[in-house]
């Protein structure tokens, strides 16, 4: 029996289907972080096109935290009306609404992609004062005071976008961003309770989740994304990845979404259709967590196989989906299965 258009029950929720839009930054936000137009067409067309959940892009907890000056944001009351409207259009072309949350720590500050990407020069806060690459600035170390800050907007986040009408919250530990940042030993060099060992390292990322997750009621499932190996000698790794999915899921966490790198620059990826879907295999059976597989997973036999294989619970697309919305109602036509297919479009499928 095909598992890709089964539904996915996590605590009270419950999704159509396995197949997710994976998190991605659209750079279209004003520059106060406020929804704009484009969020409001880009988003539910995707819901639209028949995945169970739309997770949106990295939506920043603190100003300093936007990756760009035109990121998301959702650390001020100004920014509900936008979300609430953006969960509500997604909820209504029949998706249910995700959202990331985000600091991008010592990587935030940075042009557009499409205007060049280079740093911008704001000051930017991490572990250690240590500069992801050369020509970006050097990270003013966080103290207790600022944790307690960051903490306190992961937490305020997390509850602005449930009264925005978001039922899942995935917390950005990938990439090398801020709470990435703290667990990789090539960016967290600190020799307080937050650095050194493993266990020390994953302390600042363990208390946010623990405090997001009492912050979410108990019926609404966490997410947490995680770089499963920085790909670095000497970096994170997934024998890492799988002591802090033991630690996550002890704390209430539903899913890990296995993504990998971007923690330090010029490391070589072994790109390959599917290639990060090991890590998601091992957490699943290893440490008995639910799982989310991202990356080159583009067509529908390759996702089915995924869930086949024990390897995922959830299969989450990202760029498949900007080239083609409607990509998973073929995927159900090409597997046999039922289509979500909405009545108005039910001709064209
Ligand atoms: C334009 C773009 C923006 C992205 N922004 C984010 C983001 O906000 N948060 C995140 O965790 N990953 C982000 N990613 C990574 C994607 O979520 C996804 O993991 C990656 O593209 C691999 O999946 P794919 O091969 O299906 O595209 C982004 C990727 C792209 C292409």
């Amino acid at each position: 029996m095909g598992l890709l258009f089964t539904p996915l029950e996590l605590r009270g929720l419950r999704l159509k289907n396995r197949l997710a839009m994976s998190p991605m930054c659209q750079y279209s936000a004003t520059e106060g972080g406020e929804v704009t137009d484009w969020h409001l067409l880009h988003y539910p067309t995707r819901a639209l096109g028949g995945v169970g959940l739309v997770i949106v892009e990295a939506t920043a907890v603190l100003p300093e935290g936007r990756i760009s000056p035109f990121d998301l944001g959702i650390w001020s009351e100004d920014h509900l009306p936008g979300l609430r409207e953006l969960a509500r259009r997604i909820r209504e072309a029949g998706a249910v609404p995700g959202i990331q949350l985000a600091h991008a720590g010592r990587k935030a500050g940075t042009a557009r992609p499409w205007e060049g990407g280079r740093p911008l020069g704001w000051k930017v806060v991490g572990p250690s004062p240590i500069p992801f690459a050369e020509g970006y600035p050097v990270p003013e170390a966080l103290d207790e005071a600022g944790m307690a800050r960051v903490l306190e907007a992961f937490v305020e986040g997390a509850k602005r976008a449930l009264r925005a009408g978001f039922l899942v919250v995935e917390l950005h530990m990938a990439h090398g961003y801020l709470l990435s940042s703290f667990l990789s030993p090539l960016a967290n060099r600190r020799e307080d309770a937050y650095g050194g060992s493993r266990e020390n390292r994953m302390r600042f990322p363990l208390e946010v989740a623990r405090a997001v997750r009492e912050a979410i009621p108990p019926e609404l499932p966490l997410f947490v994304r995680v770089s499963a190996t920085d790909w670095a000698e000497g970096g994170w790794g997934l024998e890492d990845t799988l002591a802090f999915a033991e630690r996550l899921k002890a704390l209430g966490v539903d899913l890990l979404d296995l993504s990998s790198g971007g923690v330090v620059p010029g490391v070589r990826v072994p790109v390959a259709p599917g290639f990060q879907v090991p890590f998601a295999d091992a957490v699943r059976k290893r440490v008995g967590m639910p799982t989310g597989a991202v990356g080159l997973l583009t067509t529908p036999e390759q996702a089915e196989t995924v869930l086949q294989a024990g390897s995922a619970d959830l299969v989450l697309l990202g760029r498949v989906l900007l080239r083609d919305p409607y990509f998973p109602l073929k995927a159900a036509k090409a597997l046999g299965a039922e289509a979500p297919v909405p009545p108005q479009y039910q001709r064209a499928f």
